[in-house]
């Protein structure tokens, strides 16, 4: 019986190992420890072997069916994680990676600064909670100015706010630093305004300012147009309208010409060639005295507006209510 049990086992194991799929594997297990299987088979003689044969031949075929069973159990847990074949299929669509990307209001505040820091600038920070005077008293605006209404500020109590604009950054700077200088800032603006297109609570502005001898409107518009045309990747130009700011004297509202049609006209710039961007100006002799530089011996300019309308403008995108939301969808699209 030994002698047969050893011949069996090796059948067994060969029959296990040649099963490709589980079926065949299933057809293995029927024939050997089904219920009319080969193995069984000897468990229904050990009754007519002699007594004294009987403890070892049974060992014997215990210690065969457990080693049975789990060379079964194992290859069926074989096929199962390959599926019923063990070839890999070369032709199959590799499963694709997902990668973070840059927000696009980060791509667009990199590159700003990027460019800014090629011409000198400094890029400094400041912070998003701040009180009436920077936020306002210190840019010239006086306690009831009507100007004040206009930014929906979030007031805090105690005289704070939440910053409605980049320029307090131009005053804590000027505070700081002697001229000349020049810096930017980027960051987090708020207004308490009602979610729209093109408006949302909380945006992103730049802020520039540029403080030496001398400086004057001429100034400005090189720097932008340097700037700007870096950012749209061609040559652009810029054009001023009269605006209003309390901080600047005169205050400009700048365009540059369309970075589509060059300016001859198109859906993009409203068939006008211009694209409106934000405000700018020399800054107040005002400001200078509130902070203590003399206003006879500098001059300088200042910029600000939305890092929301860069982008929208350079993507094409028409609802600014996009960047916060933070779709996969939507942020996939941008390097
Ligand atoms: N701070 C102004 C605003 O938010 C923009 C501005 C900045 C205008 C600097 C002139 C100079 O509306």
């Amino acid at each position: 019986m030994e002698k047969e049990l050893e011949g069996l086992s090796g059948e067994i194991e060969a029959a296990v190992t040649a099963a490709k799929t589980r079926e065949e594997l299933e057809t293995a297990r029927v024939k050997y420890l089904g219920k009319k299987g080969a193995l069984t088979a000897f468990f229904d003689k050990l009754g007519s072997l002699p007594k004294e044969e009987k403890p070892k031949a049974g060992a014997l075929l215990n210690s065969l069916r457990k080693r049975s069973e789990a060379l079964l159990a194992e290859k069926n847990e074989m096929l199962s994680t390959t599926g019923n074949s063990t070839t890999v299929d070369t032709t199959l669509p590799g499963r694709s990676i997902n990668t973070g990307r840059y927000h696009p209001l980060t791509i667009i505040s990199n590159e700003s600064k990027e460019i800014f820091k090629s011409l000198n600038f400094q890029v400094i920070e400041g912070p998003e909670i701040e009180s009436d005077f920077y936020n306002f008293e210190a840019l010239n605006f006086p306690p009831h100015h009507p100007a004040r209404d206009m930014q929906n500020s979030f007031h805090l109590g105690g005289n704070m706010l939440l910053r409605t604009h980049t320029s307090p950054v131009q005053v804590r700077t000027m505070e700081k630093q002697k001229p000349p200088l020049r810096m930017i800032t980027i960051g987090k603006c708020y207004r308490s305004d009602a979610s729209d297109q093109t408006h949302t609570p909380m945006f992103h502005q730049i802020e520039g300012l540029m403080v030496d001898e001398d400086i004057n409107f001429g100034d400005l518009k090189g720097i932008l147009k340097i700037f700007f045309s870096r950012l749209f990747e061609r040559e652009v130009n810029i054009r001023f309208n009269p605006s209003y700011f309390p901080f600047t004297e005169p205050s400009v509202e700048v365009s540059f010409s369309c970075h589509v049609c060059g300016g001859t006209g198109c859906s993009v710039c409203k068939k006008t060639g211009w694209i409106e961007i934000g405000g700018a100006g020399m800054v107040d002799p005002n400001v200078f005295k509130s902070i203590g530089y003399d206003s006879e011996k500098w001059t300088g300019f200042a910029f600000g507006w939305g890092i929301e309308r860069m982008a929208m403008i350079k993507y094409g995108i028409n609802d600014i209510r996009l960047f916060p939301e933070n779709d996969l969808r939507f942020l996939g699209q941008f390097e």
